[in-house]
């Protein structure tokens, strides 16, 4: 079995033109692991995802997915090594048809991607609503679209950003079913969440980010011990 992380980066700083964001960021990914990146509002959780794709503007140090280097290679030569990135804006077209949403992902993995019947399986809702305009569906559908659309890719280490944010509780455990699923699977994900009760749920390892830093790394068997620093560092 390989040991090398799905992802693993080290000292990552990163610039949005001249404001700089991450100081340093270190985390690694083993293969089938769900990790969370928890902070409070702009502690740099998104911009260490679009850091790995190369959404921000300038990056130094290393993110390596599969034990290659990225930085300096372009997004769309990123996003074929098999990432599927969900952004907190969920990015689905809302003219558009579910399944035609569906329908449009290129392939970039070559071994995981689902077909529209495996996606219609593990998200019978979608099923139903399949020749509903996206603008049309609940905010909860939309959400299910947003990660279906990037597993319809083939993408094998999954960034998920803000999935719980704004949805009913009853959606949120559905959502927590999808993950738990995809890690059984084989994916790999990583979790972007203000919500901590979701995130510790489901977390193999907890990464705190205050300022473009991790300032505290919790395993899941540390949880417990570390409940209350956590509140505290989270303001919750
Ligand atoms: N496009 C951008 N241009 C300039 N600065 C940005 C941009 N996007 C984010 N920032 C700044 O980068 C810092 C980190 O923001 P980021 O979006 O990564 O935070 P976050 O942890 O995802 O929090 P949240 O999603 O709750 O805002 C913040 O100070 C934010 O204002
Ligand atoms: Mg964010």
């Amino acid at each position: 079995m390989s040991t090398t992380p799905v992802l693993q980066i080290q000292d990552l700083n990163a610039w949005y033109g001249e404001s700089h964001v991450l100081h340093g960021i270190n985390l690694s990914i083993a293969s089938g692991e769900i990790v969370c990146l928890l902070g409070r509002n702009g502690a740099g959780r998104t911009s260490t995802l679009r850091s790995i794709l190369g959404l921000v503007g300038n990056r130094t140090g290393s993110i390596q997915v599969d034990g290659q280097e990225v930085i300096g290679k372009p997004t769309h030569q990123v996003a074929q090594m098999g990432i599927g990135y969900c952004p907190e804006e969920r990015g689905i077209f809302t003219s558009l048809t579910c399944e035609q949403n569906l329908m449009l992902p290129p392939k970039v993995g070559n071994k995981m991607a689902m077909s529209i019947d495996e996606i219609y399986e593990m998200f019978p809702n979608l099923k139903e609503r399949r020749s509903s305009p996206g603008g049309k569906l609940s905010g909860g559908e939309q959400q299910m679209l947003s990660i279906a659309r990037i597993l319809r890719t083939g993408a094998h280490l999954l960034l998920l950003d803000e999935i719980t944010e704004g949805l009913a509780p009853v959606i949120i455990q559905k959502l927590g079913q999808v993950v738990r699923t995809l890690r059984d699977k084989g994916y790999t994900v990583v979790l972007v969440e203000q919500n901590f009760r979701f995130a510790s749920k489901l977390a193999d390892r907890n990464y705190v980010i205050e300022h473009g830093q991790v300032v505290k790394t919790v395993e899941r068997n540390e949880l417990e011990a570390s409940q209350e620093e956590l509140k505290i560092l989270l303001g919750v």
